[in-house]
């Protein structure tokens, strides 16, 4: 029997390069569509050197549609989609939101219009912790209210849910798996692969693992005067690989028929929160390096604290996060010596 193939939309990004390897590893084919708008084709020796295989590849922007259905003509064996392909810098989102409704609105509508045409019915979306903003009730499941969002990208995310559930809602074949990730960190263990923060990093793992190597000198802490027990803010830091293998428990989850209602919302994350300065303390336990930095005032739009309930990803889809916070914060890490080793040349 030959292999079903999964069209991993974003496939060299961050996410989207992981899972590609998690799903080659469970023995499917796996085609990649990316424009390379903030990743680089080099991830893609990287995946064929974890893996053995070398997933097929086009260079190709979602939002061209007569790219988009020239892709599943050409491999007609595609049954499921895995739609990454997104910008996600939430500050640029403010200054440029038209960029970001046109890149990542009309992206998905492509997908799904090309493959309701190729009869291709199953897609697995990924979207964010950020649709519940500050949840009252922690640890938050996936039946807490949706909040307005705090950025065009955050509102890209729930819109994106949204033309999903109405789209299954006229089109009964359709089936669709929302994951909404925590805060994904790490790389894999591996090093072949991991994040490349363009410029300076916005987020807290590359910035530590930027400061641990001496491309930044101090590490600033937003905020120590939040309602935590500590001060600092507290997330639901999840590893990259164990996000990534839920995609393929969520493709699984599809084909196997199960799904009820058509649309299906999962928390990704660990279940357990920590707080900057608790997740500054393992990493310098991790590596055994001391991280210079310092409490500052907090960044605006910052929220106080999220982190998942996962229970539903583990009952229905039989997932949950396997790697300890050292492991992921060694494995972020080994990465960031990796690529200290490329940019030296
Ligand atoms: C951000 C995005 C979120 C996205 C996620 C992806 C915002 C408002 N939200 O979440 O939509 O899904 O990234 O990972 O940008 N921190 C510091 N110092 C730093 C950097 C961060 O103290 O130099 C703190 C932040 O205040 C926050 C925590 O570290 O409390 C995590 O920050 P970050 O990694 O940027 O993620 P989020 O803001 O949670």
């Amino acid at each position: 029997m030959s292999k079903s193939v999964i069209l991993v939309t974003g496939g060299t990004g961050y996410i989207g390069s992981h899972t590609v390897v998690e799903l080659q590893q469970a023995g499917f084919e796996t085609v990649i569509v990316d424009n390379l708008s903030n990743s680089s084709a080099e991830v893609v020796d990287g995946i064929a050197r974890i893996t053995g295989v070398r997933p097929h590849f086009e260079k190709v922007d979602c939002c061209d549609r007569h790219a988009m259905a020239a892709v599943f003509d050409k491999y007609p064996g595609i049954t499921a989609v895995i739609h990454f392909a997104a910008s996600k810098a939430v500050g640029e989102s403010v200054e440029r939101p038209l960029l970001y409704y046109r890149n990542n609105l009309v992206s998905l509508l492509n997908v799904v219009e090309e493959m309701i045409t190729h009869a291709v019915f199953h897609i697995v979306f990924s979207s964010s912790c950020t649709v519940y903003g500050q949840p009252a009730v922690l640890p938050v499941t996936e039946d807490a209210p949706v909040q307005p969002a705090l950025s065009p990208y955050g509102n890209t995310k729930q819109i994106c849910e949204e033309i999903l559930r109405d789209t299954a809602a006229s089109c009964s074949a359709l089936q669709a798996v929302l994951l909404r990730y925590f805060n994904p960190i790490g790389a894999h263990p591996s090093a072949e692969i991991g994040e490349w923060p363009v410029g300076v990093p916005q987020n807290l793992v590359p910035f530590i693992t930027q400061t641990a190597a001496g491309l930044r000198k101090e590490l600033s802490v937003f905020g120590n005067d939040y309602h935590t027990p500590d001060g600092s803010c507290i997330r639901d830091y999840i590893n990259v690989v164990d996000l990534a293998r839920a995609h393929v428990q969520a493709v699984n989850y599809l084909s196997g028929g199960k799904n009820n209602p058509a649309v299906e919302t999962f928390n990704i994350g660990t279940g357990k929160g920590l707080s900057v300065l608790e997740l500054i303390a393992a990493f310098q336990k991790a590596t055994c390096i001391k991280l210079p930095y310092k409490i500052t005032g907090r960044r605006a739009g910052d929220i106080e604290q999220v982190w998942a309930n996962p229970g539903k990803a583990h009952t229905v889809l039989g997932w949950r996060a396997q790697e300890t916070i050292e492991d992921t914060l060694r494995s972020a890490w080994k990465w960031e010596e990796r690529i200290a080793r490329v940019r030296r040349g």
